[in-house]
């Protein structure tokens, strides 16, 4: 018998730390409970994984379900790789762990990206240069209207830039129960050294999978606030990508905008345009961008969801009015 937990604070269970409740809330533990809830529920549904990536802005009329589901089980090896299954609700962080523990390379780019391996698909998780699809092989998935579990492959998740299936054509219509990944062995590692500063705090080190995690751990410790001291969900927006017409518009008004080519369009990284925009460290009463990275929105304590969507609307009007650039929340908005 599952038993609802009812007017629930959820507050922990996000990092934007703010408050926030759900009519009824159940914690799945194994996946064979999603099915008995899901079988006899008639509300809304929502699913909550590691709560990094959410901005709760007001009570939620339905059922949320956490997803906390643990396991990790190796289906396959060969001398030079192995393929790894893990439930929906491990911790990615704690998966990039026991991957280095374990010498296997491929996710050590992706080091302390915080939030569940069930979430990772979703925005196909990326950073410093390597995203989950490179060593994506499938997803298991709940249909949440007919509960028939199906397989998703690499080709089927539509993989792109924060971005997949799960958020277009399939959105909300699936629970996603574990996640199919293959990693390297010792002597066939690929690794991307490549981004940023990553090559500079290497030196002259020959470069491994955990010294890499290592360099990026330093990294996103020196820029990103720590969720569990000051409240956020790391980049609010999506870099944007741009056409070339309107690219080179801004360039001549400045002619040193970063930019990266994606099929020929430009991505332009959003926090230097909020930089420009002198927004770098603004705050307005709790609410702010963060003094070291424009493109996190942090909360100081006791800030409510609404506050820090109105913080969002403002920067993206100041935006769109300056470099006519629409930016599109990476955050969920709920
Ligand atoms: N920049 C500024 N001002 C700033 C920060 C950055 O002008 O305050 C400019 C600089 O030109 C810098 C460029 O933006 O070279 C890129 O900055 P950074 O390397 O910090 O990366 P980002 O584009 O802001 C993206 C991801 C991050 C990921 C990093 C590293 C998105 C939306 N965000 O940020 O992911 O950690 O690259 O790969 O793509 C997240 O998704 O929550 C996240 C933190």
């Amino acid at each position: 018998m599952i038993s609802l937990e009812k007017n629930k604070a959820i507050d922990k269970l996000l990092s934007f730390g703010v408050k926030a409740e759900t009519y009824r809330y159940f914690r799945i533990k194994k996946t064979s409970d999603l099915y008995t809830v899901l079988k006899s529920n008639s509300l809304p549904l929502r699913v909550l994984g590691g709560g990094s990536n959410i901005l709760w802005t007001k009570k939620f009329q339905g059922l949320l379900l956490h997803i906390d589901t643990k396991g990790i089980s190796v289906e396959d090896e060969s001398d030079s790789h192995v393929i790894i299954n893990i439930q929906a609700g491990e911790n990615w962080h704690q998966i990039v762990l026991w991957a280095l523990k374990n010498n296997y390379g491929g996710i050590e780019n992706l080091a302390l990206i915080p939030g569940s391996v069930g979430a990772a698909p979703i925005q196909n998780i990326g950073a410093y240069g390597v995203e989950l699809k490179e060593v994506f092989i499938e997803c298991t998935a709940i249909n949440t209207e007919t509960l028939k579990s199906r397989i998703f492959s690499l080709k089927e998740c539509k993989f792109n830039y924060r971005d997949s299936i799960f958020k277009n054509q399939k959105i909300n219509k699936y629970i996603i129960t574990s996640v199919k990944i293959k990693l390297t062995k010792k002597g066939y590692h690929k690794l991307s050294t490549n981004y940023g500063d990553i090559r500079k705090i290497l030196g002259s080190d020959v470069p491994s999978p955990s010294k890499i995690a290592k360099a990026v751990i330093k990294i996103r410790k020196s820029k990103l606030p720590d969720p569990k001291i000051m409240g956020n969900c790391g980049s609010f927006f999506k870099n944007p990508i741009i056409n070339k017409k309107l690219f080179d518009k801004i360039l001549t008004r400045h002619p040193k905008i970063p930019n990266y080519l994606v099929n020929k369009k430009y991505k332009i990284p959003a926090a230097w345009l909020i930089e420009k925009l002198n927004l770098k460290g603004y705050r307005e009463g709790n609410v702010g961008t963060h003094k070291d990275q424009a493109l996190i929105i942090v909360n100081y304590g006791n800030s409510s969801g609404s506050d820090i969507l109105k913080l969002s609307s403002m920067i993206q009007k100041e935006v769109y009015e300056c470099f006519e650039i629409k930016l599109v929340p990476e955050v969920v908005i709920w």
